[in-house]
């Protein structure tokens, strides 16, 4: 078997993982266009792995002032839940929170297909579907990791955000978009122009700690 050549080296390719932060307080002041950000989503969904090929990942792309509305229907969902729980105080915190990320320029949201992982599981039915969903989660995961990265490649700041976790903010983004009842969301990554200082790296656990290694 012949090794095919890559054209990028191991070190390129770390570079660019360490050059990912999360970076908030970005704005809609962009230089990358719009045709660039969907092709990078379309080049990340076309390449990504996942259990079996099973393609559970979905995405869902809102630029300029559809990420404007995007964050209109996060913040009339969130609301009466978060006032009528935790209060206008901590409501107030939330809404701050959720319009600094409407001040960006893009949201793209991952979700997953439920019915993708209902037909792997039919093929393998003697395993619970909960493996199945573990699986779908990391591959998930995987196109997000991609996608943050790929976009601060392009010059842009980006954050990882799960403001669907209020509760009715899911539905709220599933009826402003049109999005069918079997995909779930799992993650928000908002992006913009950046406007100031990119923070430095977090500081990690010893790979002493984090890592073994045999040989
Ligand atoms: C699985 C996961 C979930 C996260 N969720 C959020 C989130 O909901 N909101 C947020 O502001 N940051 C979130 N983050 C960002 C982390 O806080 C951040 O990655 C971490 O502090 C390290 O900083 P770095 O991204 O600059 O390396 C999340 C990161 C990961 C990996």
């Amino acid at each position: 078997m012949t090794v095919p050549h890559s054209p990028v080296k191991s070190s390129t390719y770390l570079e660019a993982v360490k050059h990912r932060r999360t970076v908030y307080g970005v704005t809609d002041n962009v230089s990358v266009s719009d045709d660039r950000i969907i092709e990078i989503v379309n080049e990340v969904i076309q390449t990504l792995p996942s259990s079996w090929n099973m393609q559970s990942t979905r995405i869902l792309v809102t630029l300029g002032k559809e990420h404007k509305r995007f964050w209109d229907a996060v913040i009339a969902a969130a609301k009466p839940f978060v006032l009528e729980k935790q209060g206008e105080e901590d409501w107030k915190r939330n809404e701050d929170r959720f319009k600094s990320f409407q001040a960006a320029y893009g949201t793209i949201s991952i979700f997953e297909d439920h019915t993708a992982i209902e037909k792997l599981h039919e093929r393998f039915s003697k395993f619970p579907i909960t493996v199945f969903e573990g699986f779908a989660e990391h591959s998930n995961a995987m196109h997000q990791i991609t996608l943050w990265t790929a976009l601060e490649l392009e010059g842009l700041g980006a954050s990882l955000q799960h403001s669907h976790f209020v509760p009715g903010v899911e539905d709220g983004i599933r009826s402003a978009f049109s999005i069918p009842s079997t995909w779930s969301v799992k993650a928000e990554i908002v992006f913009g122009g950046l406007s100031g200082e990119i923070p430095t790296v977090p500081e990690k656990e010893p790979v002493s700690t984090t890592v073994k290694v045999y040989r």
